[in-house]
């Protein structure tokens, strides 16, 4: 087999073909990783993988990190508590068996209400829907490069507020009281500009559009830059949509990028294993050269 690698965007994202994951070689990982560092995301399709087979791979990029607690608390296949499972689908009793339902997942990046986010998470697909359950990952090295200079101005050297009251799925996190100011809610403050720490490239750091708050502003200007920005992460140029098939994985830096999730009709069955790796270290705020 010959690995290739094909961006699947300009902006983010590539697909690697022509490897097996459960079979892993040096040469073929020292390739993936160079494209993890260019492409920010990576995609492998007709993977056939185990639940061991995907911690292994999964634990050449880093220590696991335990999973998030989700609103259903935390959901792992009996035995693999560094595995998380993502599904609508409901156990013999009537209990999800994984997280976020069927609904939308807005955009986010995972867990940047925490002072040190995982730096990577990564989906595999045991089971999808004929249509919808979509995801989609947002490039944030290009939203920052072609986000214009007068926002690029004001945000700038400033810090965001990360909120973790809600998850992606718009659902409260277990054991959280919602509160309406910025200092009295869970989560982390991060650079809203930061830098890659394997290659310094810049990235707009907006973690999730709720409850968000720039530090130093009113509420009200806060809001206001705060939805120039997420306007501009609308541009179409700066995504890519996911289409899954059964044996994808998908990878994706949090440093890097955003992803959503589409809807999907709840009669029908999705179930993905999911793993992510460990924070090398707190987001860091991009020092422009001089
Ligand atoms: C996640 C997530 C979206 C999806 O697992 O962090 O946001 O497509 N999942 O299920
Ligand atoms: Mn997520």
């Amino acid at each position: 087999m010959t690995l290739t690698i094909r961006p699947v965007t300009e902006a983010v994202g590539a697909e690697i073909s022509g490897v097996d994951l459960a079979q892993l070689n040096e040469a073929e990982f020292a390739q993936i990783e160079q494209a993890w560092n260019r492409h920010s995301a990576l995609l492998f399709r007709d993977q056939q993988l185990t639940d061991d087979d995907l911690l292994a791979f999964s634990r050449r990029f880093g220590e696991l990190d335990p999973p998030p607690v989700q609103e259903h608390g935390r959901q792992s296949p009996e035995g693999y508590p560094d595995i998380y499972v993502v599904s609508n689908v409901l156990d013999d009793k009537g209990a999800p068996i994984g997280a976020l339902g069927a609904g939308e997942a807005v955009w986010h990046t995972d867990m940047s209400y925490l002072a040190t986010p995982p730096d990577a998470s990564m989906l595999y697909s045991l089971e999808v829907p004929p249509t919808g359950g979509d995801t989609w990952v947002l490039g944030m090295q290009a939203a920052w490069a072609t986000l214009p200079d007068a926002l690029k101005a004001k945000v700038r050297g400033r810090r965001i507020k990360h909120d973790g009251t809600y998850n992606s799925g718009g659902y409260l996190r277990k054991g959280v009281t919602p509160t309406d100011d910025p200092h009295q809610a869970p989560g982390a403050w991060h650079p809203a500009v930061i830098a890659h720490p394997s290659t310094g490239a810049p990235s707009l750091y907006l973690g999730r559009r709720r409850n968000s708050y720039v530090e130093g502003l009113s509420p009200t200007e806060s809001d206001a830059l705060l939805d120039a920005l997420w306007a501009h992460i609308e541009r179409p140029d700066l995504r890519y949509q996911h289409r899954w098939r059964v044996g994808d994985l998908l990878l994706w830096d949090n440093r890097s990028t955003m992803h959503r999730r589409d809807p999907f009709d709840s009669a029908t069955r999705r179930v993905m294993h999911r793993t992510q790796i460990k924070g090398s270290g707190a987001p860091r705020a991009w020092a422009e050269a001089a």
